[in-house]
């Protein structure tokens, strides 16, 4: 089974979605005999933006579509994902390869892969919260996802920036929640 790892902090050893990333990826893929991890850090080695010349090389696609499961570090950065992720969905959403359009409307390919998040964001942006609008991460992360055909779990670390022991408190629930993750 291969794992792919992706983180997207540029908060390197303080990044919350970075430690909650890597306690996933310990739970799901413990490192028995048939375990292959590929960890990609898409700040320390970040994908240039989009270009036409870039979907000749389709190295950052065959590796997510070589995947089994995939799991990404994913911080909230104004209301949405970090550039440098949205640099790596723009490899991977792909007509033809992980979509298409039918007579019916648009088809995801890339289903049977299991897909785990671990979002941490500042603010609070549940149902009920006034900044429940400007939630553009997980629902954005949702979306694409659903659409390429797999449906994602989240882990989420929330009101992070609120004060240490929130951060504390939500970090260290998020951890717990790895850790029930079925593998
Ligand atoms: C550039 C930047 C932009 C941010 N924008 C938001 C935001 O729009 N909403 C929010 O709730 N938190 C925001 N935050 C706070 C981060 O989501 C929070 O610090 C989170 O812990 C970052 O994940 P990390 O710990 O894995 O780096 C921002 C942080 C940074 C560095």
């Amino acid at each position: 089974m291969t794992t792919l790892h992706i983180d997207s902090s540029i908060n390197g050893e303080n990044s919350a979605s970075r430690a909650i990333s890597r306690s996933i990826v310990d739970r799901l893929s413990p490192g028995g005999s048939g375990d292959r991890i590929v960890y990609r850090d898409l700040a320390a080695e970040p994908l240039p933006h989009l270009t036409l010349e870039a979907f000749a090389d389709t190295s950052v696609l065959d590796e997510f579509l070589e995947a089994d499961t995939v799991v990404i570090g994913a911080p909230m950065y104004n209301f949405t994902l970090p550039s440098q992720l949205k640099a790596w969905i723009d490899r991977i959403a792909i007509a033809g390869k992980t979509f298409r359009y039918t007579e019916n409307g648009p088809e995801g390919l890339a289903g049977g892969k299991k897909v785990v998040v671990a979002l941490a964001r500042g603010g609070f942006y549940g149902e009920s919260s006034p900044a429940a609008g400007l939630e553009h991460l997980e629902t954005y992360l949702r979306g694409v996802f659903n659409f390429i055909g797999i449906e994602p779990e989240f882990v989420a670390a929330d009101g992070l920036a609120i004060g240490p022991e929130q951060r504390e408190a939500a970090i260290g629930a998020a951890l717990g929640d790895a850790l029930r993750l079925a593998a």
